[in-house]
């Protein structure tokens, strides 16, 4: 293979996880990237803003305007959208979506597939390729590996490297989370793996954990199906104590207290771009490359569990506002936080969506507020938390964005028609609240 000294790198996809990657390199010594970006109508616009060496997220993100800031102007960092300077580079970073469809949940690889056909047509002989979009398990070797042979003319693990390594970030913990988190990195040979742990030591700090290819790709389903399970196991136990009039977050307390259990939070659902797809890729990647057939039922469950949480939110908002003699059809519901996060504007898959449409299929009139967030196409939004709740009949937590902790309770009720507060994120507690005047409901609450 030609000379790889690692000093040149593409990062392809300037999004939640391409952006702090490509920032985090670009600050090594001697380390120059170039992160590669389409002119999309919808993200197109982050070139311009990286170039001018600014984040485009709103959310809380320590240390990333600074280091994107540092990066630029020292001249280690740029974004472009011409794919041609793959050429020149030692390593290549694929960081673009991979969603799943809506109906059918298969991967959805538009992105990646485009994406390695301009790798395979740009890269020299000897870079390495690594993969850390999630993906269903097999795709790097049977999806990426013969487009990038194809294009290229060359042979991966003999001509150049290929390797898959997933991000564990998640948005609010973007730097802390690559640098801190031990690393998975698979490749599909013991070269290609060895040359991308070596590129790793450069940003992370924590351990880094060799494997196989198929583990790697596999294990980071896996890990998002597992939170994804624990959540929908709290969510149904959250319905359970609701029916049973008991409070969860007591309940979850007195069990956590033992030190290895450790009961996840439950919500008014579940959003981000990969808790609700990657346990399909799992599925996908086992009914497609797995040995023998399997159906794995049990992760399917907790889609289904966690899916239903908005609904669940939906009737209890109508039971609380039937309490109160309104139908929901009549009523102005105002919604607090629409990022599917706290402290972050990353709506994709956020259940206010969900929760929005139900309600309006009521017939409600829902008016929602977010600090972070500056489009959502689904509902009216307002920076506006006293326009929001002028005249509502029902708030509704569903973010806990910081600012939702310092309520002025009493305000908000004076503004209201009909003080009633459902609380989906339990941000807000019983007493406090009823003693401010509202009829108060949570997720599983008593
Ligand atoms: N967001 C997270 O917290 C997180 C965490 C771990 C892993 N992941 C995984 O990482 C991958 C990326 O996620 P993300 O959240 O950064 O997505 P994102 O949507 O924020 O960013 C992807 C970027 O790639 C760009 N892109 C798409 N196709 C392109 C093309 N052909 N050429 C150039 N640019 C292109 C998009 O325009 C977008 O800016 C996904 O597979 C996701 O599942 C995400």
């Amino acid at each position: 293979m030609g000379r790889n000294d690692l000093t040149t790198i593409a990062v392809i996809g300037m999004g939640y996880v391409g952006i702090p990657v490509a920032a985090l390199l670009a600050d090594q010594e001697g380390v120059d990237v170039t992160g590669i970006q389409r002119r999309s109508q919808r993200s197109g616009w982050k070139i311009d803003v990286l170039n001018a060496g600014k984040s485009p997220f709103e959310g809380d993100e320590p240390g990333l305007d600074a280091l994107i800031r540092r990066v630029v102007q020292n001249g280690s960092f740029r974004v472009s959208d011409d794919f041609s300077i793959i050429k020149d580079m030692d390593a290549v970073l694929i960081d673009v979506q991979t969603p799943t469809d809506g109906a059918d949940h298969k991967p959805r690889y538009l992105s990646l597939k485009e994406v390695s056909r301009q790798v395979g047509t740009h890269m020299k002989k000897g870079a390495l390729v690594v993969i850390e979009s999630t993906v269903a398990p097999g795709t790097t070797e049977f999806v990426v590996q013969p487009i990038l042979e194809r294009k290229s003319g060359l042979k991966a693990g003999q001509d150049f490297y290929l390797a898959y390594s997933y991000e564990r970030l998640m948005p609010g913990r973007l730097l802390d989370y690559i640098i801190n988190l031990p690393r998975i990195v698979g490749g599909i040979n013991e070269k290609s793996r060895d040359k991308a742990v070596e590129m790793y030591k450069k940003i992370v700090k924590a351990r880094i954990l060799p494997t196989d290819i198929l583990t790697a790709e596999t294990s980071k389903t896996i890990e998002n199906a597992y939170r994804d399970v624990n959540i929908a196991f709290a969510n149904e136990i959250a319905m359970v104590c609701e029916s049973l009039g008991i409070d969860v977050y007591e309940v979850r307390d007195l069990i956590n207290s033992r030190a290895e259990r450790h009961m996840h939070m439950p919500g008014i659902g579940v959003g981000g771009h990969c808790l609700p797809k990657d346990t399909w890729l799992l599925d996908y990647g086992v009914k497609k490359y797995g040995k023998f057939p399997i159906d794995p039922e049990f992760v399917r469950l907790a889609r289904k569990v966690n899916n239903h949480m908005p609904i669940h939110a939906t009737e209890m908002i109508k039971d609380a506002l039937a309490f109160m003699k309104i139908p929901l059809r009549d009523a102005k519901v105002a919604i607090f936080g629409v990022a599917y996060l706290e402290d972050s504007d990353d709506v994709r898959n956020t259940p206010a969506y969900d929760l929005i449409r139900e309600l309006e299929a009521y017939g409600a009139e829902v008016v929602a507020h977010d600090p972070y967030v500056h489009t959502f196409p689904e509902a009216e939004l307002s920076r506006d938390l006293e326009y929001v709740v002028k005249g509502a009949d029902c708030i509704v937590i569903c973010t806990k964005h910081k600012q939702y902790f310092k309520l002025n309770l009493n305000r908000l009720r004076s503004l209201m028609r009909t003080p009633i507060i459902v609380d989906g994120r339990n941000v807000l507690d019983r007493a406090t609240t009823e003693k401010a005047g509202f009829l108060y409901k949570g997720i599983g609450k008593s």
